[in-house]
């Protein structure tokens, strides 16, 4: 594929600044609310059957709340739960908590999303982190929860990342994620922790995080949001020794067989892009996860981060050749 999917939720690049802080959002709708944002009225619904056009409100849920202990509502979101001085996609989860879901509410699901990337040009990067299949018993979502598919802590439920690299963990904020390469400059953005309560015990999704969102938001038979604001940046020359390789590196690995396409890629040095560039995000050359990607496969993924859109044909050669 290439069009690459919902991939890490970051970042509208650069001009999203001015949508941050107010209520940039796209998808979310009132801060709570009882009832699907879609159409009014209608029926208390019934339970499991529904299964696809939005259900509405319900026997309670005018007060659903959801909080938490761990920022302050429409506050900065502490730096443990953001890329804040790691490496991008890192951080641990906030602690949630909410109260007062209608009556006949079986579960939850909460959604994780970057309002300022939902509002910018490629609204498909603004899908962090999903957890649903939460039993309605469970009112709380602790700080740190475990980075498995289905934490124990919340008893049944399934989480899923944008982030392909993670994709069983909370997916902490990172807008400023090219900070070390643009000058240490930061984006502010705008993000919400969602709630769905859901009259249905069980849901298979086997969807990306925008789907899952999506899917979530239309049968919710109530919803109810946080916002909190990060200007995260990562770890400058985080991962493994950016600087060393800069000028002399080709020799490693850039030099493996490669065979044709190296002639176009003429002096550049490929080893000490991809580490200047793209090792904060994907690791040291050694131990990229992006090893055997191609020039095309890059374009076409990493349109979203300026630094990469920027490369020329002949230096992303170099960064194919350097990942072979
Ligand atoms: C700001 C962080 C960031 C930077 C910088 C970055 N990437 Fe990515 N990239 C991502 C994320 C997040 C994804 C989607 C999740 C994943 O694949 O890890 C991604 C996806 C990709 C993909 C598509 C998925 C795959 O595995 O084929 C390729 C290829 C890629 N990146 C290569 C690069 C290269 C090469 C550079 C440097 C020129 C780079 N990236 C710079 C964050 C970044």
């Amino acid at each position: 594929m290439n069009k690459i999917f919902v991939v890490c939720g970051l970042a509208t690049l650069s001009a999203a600044l001015a949508a941050c802080g107010s209520d940039g959002g796209g998808d979310v709708s009132s801060s709570s609310s009882s009832s699907s944002s879609s159409s009014s009225s209608s029926s208390s619904s019934s339970s499991s059957s529904s299964s696809s056009s939005a259900s509405s409100s319900s026997s309670g849920g005018a007060d659903f709340t959801i909080l938490s202990a761990s920022f302050d509502a429409n506050g900065s979101l502490p730096a443990e739960f953001s890329c804040e001085g790691k490496a991008f996609g890192d951080g641990i989860s906030p602690e949630l908590y909410w109260s007062d879901a209608p009556d006949n509410t079986k579960t939850y699901a909460i959604s994780f999303k970057d309002l300022t990337a939902l509002s910018g040009s490629n609204p498909s990067l603004g899908y962090h982190w999903v957890i649903w299949n939460i039993p309605e018993s469970i009112t709380l979502l602790p700080r740190n929860l475990s980075a498995t598919r289905n934490p124990s802590e919340m008893g049944g439920a399934e989480q899923k990342s944008a982030n392909i690299s993670s994709p069983y963990k909370y997916f902490g904020p990172c807008p400023s994620y090219n900070y070390c390469s643009n000058g240490g400059h930061r984006d502010l953005h705008n993000y919400t922790f969602t709630i769905y309560a859901l009259d249905q015990a069980s849901i298979e999704h086997d969807g990306s995080v925008e789907d899952l969102d999506e899917y979530l938001g239309s049968i919710a038979i109530a919803k109810a949001e946080v916002r909190v604001n990060s200007d995260a940046a990562p770890l400058c020359g985080s991962s493994s020794s950016s600087s060393s390789s800069s000028s002399s590196s080709s020799s490693s690995s850039s030099s493996s067989s490669s065979s044709s396409s190296s002639s176009s890629s003429g002096g550049i040095d490929g080893a000490a892009l991809y580490q200047s560039i793209c090792s904060s995000c994907h690791g040291s050359l050694a131990n990229s996860t992006k090893r055997g990607r191609t020039a095309q496969q890059i374009r076409a993924a990493m349109f979203w981060v300026d630094e990469v859109a920027n490369l020329s044909d002949a230096e992303l050669q170099a960064i194919e050749d350097a990942l072979k």
